[in-house]
């Protein structure tokens, strides 16, 4: 059986949820408190034993590039200031095998993964959604390589969402459960509407592929929204072998949505040595002034002002 030892990050898409702060600067570089979300992802690699990465970039992505570059001038001034801590964290980000190719199209997330063929050869690998953080007591791509393991076959992680939101994600026809929290899949289908829904489990942002996926998806018409679609390539696949759905206990943190991306940043503040003891007193200041109505009056008065003007418009 062959080890698990590649990873892919897709990394190209528009990142039109957070504009304007993308026009000129990748969603991936946006930080959580003081780290940017794509290092989250790199380092769940890392901790489940993922050896090489790729990222799939595109226009105005070179700022991930240089993230994950060596900084000898910076490192060289926190090192003359004693610095240690800080120059700690610039190190940290350095030296690891990380590759990069671009998607000259955004056609799509089949698409993107595509252009990891020839880094990926013949090998299981797996790739890993930039928009999902994930929590667990153990990492979840170290789950799916596990499942892998056990089952020699592609693992794809799911969780139950809500029925209405079956419409923003891949989900699976499931047949009953094979123990440990792994289903064989009837079918898997992109974006389906909640009436056309076959379950709850959607495809979260975390996949253990075969290689042969590739050649599915260089044939593959596309999908959903006119794009090559990887939730079509893994229902043919699983047409000629098992493709396994795990399904995932942990938390789950959608920061490519500005609300999750609020949730994400509190959540990993409260965890935050530097920050937690504050944003923990500040949260529970707030909450009294919310319950009491107070915020009310200390909105920005900029934004009061667009309120009244939406107002007078209606
Ligand atoms: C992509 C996949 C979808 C999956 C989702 C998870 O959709 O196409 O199957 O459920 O990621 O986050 P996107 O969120 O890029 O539209």
């Amino acid at each position: 059986m062959k080890k698990v030892r590649k990873a892919i990050i897709p990394a190209a898409g528009y990142g039109t949820r957070f504009l304007p702060a993308t026009k000129a600067m990748p969603k991936e570089m946006i930080p959580i408190v003081d780290k940017p979300t794509i290092q989250f992802i790199v380092e769940e690699a890392i901790a489940s034993g993922i050896e090489d990465i790729l990222i799939i970039t595109g226009k105005l992505k070179r700022p991930i590039e240089d993230h994950f570059d060596s900084n000898p001038e910076l490192e060289e001034n926190l090192r003359k200031k004693g610095k240690e801590e800080l120059l700690g964290l610039v190190e940290e980000t350095t030296g690891l095998n990380l590759y990069f190719v671009r998607q000259p199209y955004p056609l799509g997330l089949g698409h993107a993964v595509l252009q990891a063929k020839a880094f990926v050869g013949d090998e299981p690998f797996v790739v890993m959604l930039g928009d999902d953080v994930m929590a667990d007591e153990e990492p979840l791509t170290k789950q799916l390589i596990e499942g892998y393991e056990k089952t020699h076959a592609s693992n794809i992680a799911v969780m139950r969402v809500p029925h209405e939101e079956t419409s923003s994600y891949g989900i699976i026809d499931p047949e009953a459960e094979a123990g440990d929290g792994l289903y064989n899949v009837r079918k898997f289908v992109e974006k389906p509407d909640p009436e056309d829904a076959p379950s709850d489990l959607a495809i979260i942002g975390r996949y253990l592929l075969m290689p042969e996926i590739f050649g599915i998806l260089e044939n593959l018409e596309p999908g959903v929204g006119g794009e090559i679609q990887l939730t079509d390539a893994i229902d043919e696949l699983n047409k000629t072998q098992r493709v396994f759905a795990k399904e995932f206990k942990g938390e789950r943190y959608d920061v490519g949505d500005k609300f999750g991306f609020l949730k994400t940043t509190i959540q990993y503040g409260l965890k935050h040595p530097q920050v937690k003891d504050d944003l923990k007193k500040y949260i529970l200041d707030l909450s009294k002034e919310l319950e009491s109505g107070a915020i009310e009056n200390n909105m920005d008065p900029e934004a009061h002002e667009l309120e009244a003007a939406k107002e007078d418009e209606e």
